[in-house]
């Protein structure tokens, strides 16, 4: 990728926050010139992770979707299994079921909230079915508590992939604490940030222990692997899905301004959807006792047709907006799959053709924001 490449765009989809702490804290660590793996800032900022989500336990990795592996892994799920998946989500949700061998069987989703569909659900519910893996979409959570007690109710297990979602919450819980398992991504776009990562929240002690075997090497790391001639127990398969204790350095920097970050966005969408409520477009709307934190702004326009009219539009004016998501069940590769993959999924199909995501992030400034609403006024006004 070329470099200037990544200032193409007047208003690109995301922009990342990042402060003189942010510098600092790797700066500390690289300067050190020792520990930058297995340092302490990894627990460290597994503890701090913990207290802001009430978890009891996190184990943080080098992505979400690692997490999202691991989490399947911890969690005992076998081949020849099926994991319930939604098809409104980024691929690796699907994909991390294939890693060990089950079968995703796509449900559909909820209109309000655009996570999995308790009724379609409990519909996809079969003798093999040995997980449910929900999605909060775009930094709200799904009807998280009717897809546990369905899961309770058929002995099976859930995995939230709040890949999305780090600091929502739903009826004053916080994500991360509600499900024994759920998994987060700090990749580039989201609202905290490392560049790569992730991290793995459980409530079980025995998930707990597992993750840290599967993320390295199946190894019990009681002392510094690195600083002591000791000879260490490998007691299962594992991989090197670690963090680096630069990236941790950077995710403890980042995780004390997640407030902070969090309330921009939040104060950002208020105004944007307040000015362009009046043309005929769906904003997000947080209901149901979910706290929204704006990951994705994500709009539903009345059709397919405007939906790509707006979209082109706005690219025509260097406004970046995408689609977020297409269901995975008609991409190419999900389309070879097996035939549970091709049932119509109604609601899937008309949210992923009426979507467009703008725009977000905490330090978008005033002339963007309205940069960004005149030039959806004067779509409209182009359609008058
Ligand atoms: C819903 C969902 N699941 C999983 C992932 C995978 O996370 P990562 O990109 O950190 O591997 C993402 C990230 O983009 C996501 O949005």
């Amino acid at each position: 990728m070329k470099e200037q490449n990544l200032e193409k765009w007047k208003i690109p989809l995301y922009r990342i926050y990042t402060d003189d702490e942010d510098v600092q804290s790797i700066a500390k660590i690289i300067k050190r010139g020792s520990n930058w793996a297995l340092g302490p800032e990894i627990e460290e900022f597994e503890n701090e992770l913990c207290s802001k989500i009430n978890a009891d336990y996190c184990c943080v990795m080098n992505s979400g979707t690692s997490s999202l592996h691991a989490a399947l892994l911890a969690n005992n799920i076998q081949k020849n299994t099926e994991v319930i998946v939604p098809s409104f989500s980024f691929i690796a949700t699907a994909n991390s079921v294939l890693f060990v061998g089950a079968k995703p069987i796509f449900a559909d989703i909820e209109r309000h909230n655009f996570g999995l569909d308790p009724v379609s659900v409990a519909k996809k519910i079969s003798p093999k079915t040995t997980a449910i893996i929900p999605m909060d979409y775009a930094g709200a959570a799904c009807d998280i508590f009717e897809i546990t007690k369905i899961a309770q109710d058929n002995k099976i297990k859930v995995i939230e992939d709040a890949a999305e979602s780090l600091g929502s919450s739903i009826n004053g819980r916080k994500i991360g604490s509600v499900s024994e398992t759920t998994i987060f991504s700090f990749c580039g776009n989201k609202v905290l940030t490392t560049g790569e990562g992730g991290a793995v929240a459980t409530q079980s002690k025995e998930v707990y222990e597992k993750l840290k075997l599967i993320r390295s090497h199946g190894r019990v790391d009681t002392v510094n692997y690195f600083s002591n001639p000791d000879e260490a127990s490998y007691l299962s398969v594992g991989y090197n899905w670690r963090i680096s204790s630069i990236t941790a350095a950077l995710g403890l920097s980042q995780l004390r301004k997640l407030d902070f970050l969090i309330s921009k966005r939040k104060n950002n969408a208020e105004y944007i959807s307040k000015r362009i409520k009046r043309f005929p477009i769906e904003v997000p709307d947080p209901k149901y006792g979910s706290e929204h934190t704006y990951q994705f702004y994500t709009i539903k326009l009345q059709d397919k047709k405007t939906r790509d009219e707006l979209q082109k539009f706005l690219l025509g004016k260097s406004i970046l907006c995408k689609v977020y998501f297409n269901p995975i069940h008609m991409t190419e590769f999900y389309k070879k799959q097996s035939e549970s993959n091709n049932d119509s999924l109604p609601v899937t199909t008309e949210i992923s053709e009426k979507i467009l995501t703008l725009p977000m992030f905490p330090n978008m400034t005033l002339e963007e924001m309205d940069y960004m609403i005149e030039s959806i006024a004067g779509f409209f006004e182009t359609k008058n």
